[in-house]
């Protein structure tokens, strides 16, 4: 297994839609996934899609930490399909491995159901909500060219995680002197 190198913004692989996987039990995709799985424990993320790591596959890993909401274990989603379960839209800061350092506003559905295939072949159906239902839109996002600042709605909450952290420290500071 080894540390992939991960694609950043404007790179050509993040532009582009990603191909179907034809055999996911394939030897060359079970390797790819054990890659993007040390990549991502490295990288201590939430997800990665395979064009993050150079290989326009439509192919995602992500998980849920404890602190995230209910834990969702590592999964691998392959040839994903995203049918959003009701029309409300929650909004969210994101950041991503391909933007270091940096965070927004993300508006997403707050309810959905995917489909795919696992490395056996498998169908997962799955229902999901909140932070679970966000990681799998973010990721899925990357199988068609598309970052989360695409998505936001309003630039100026976009910056660099310190640096909005900072603000967030004032603002609770500034209320607690009034
Ligand atoms: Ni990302």
């Amino acid at each position: 297994m080894s540390i992939l190198k991960i694609a950043r913004m404007g790179h050509a692989v993040l532009r582009s839609a990603a191909q179907p996987v034809g055999d996911p039990k394939a030897p060359e995709i079970r390797r790819l996934v054990e890659d993007m799985i040390e990549t991502l424990n490295d990288a201590e993320g939430a997800g990665l899609a395979a064009p993050q790591v150079f290989a326009s596959l439509r192919l995602v890993v992500f998980r849920v930490p404890a602190d995230r909401g209910d834990v969702v274990p590592l999964t691998v989603l392959i040839n994903p399909v995203i049918e959003p379960l009701a029309e409300e839209m929650e909004s969210g800061y994101e950041g991503c491995l391909s933007l270091p350092g940096l965070t927004g506003v993300v508006p997403r559905w707050r309810k959905i159901r995917y489909t795919g295939l696992d490395l056996e072949g498998n169908e997962i159906v799955c229902d999901a909500e909140g932070f679970h239902a966000r990681v799998v839109q973010h990721e899925c996002d990357h199988l068609d060219g598309v970052l989360y600042p695409m998505r936001m709605r309003n630039l100026s909450s976009f910056g660099f995680v310190e640096e909005v952290r900072r603000g967030f420290a004032e603002k609770v500071g500034k209320e607690e002197s009034v």
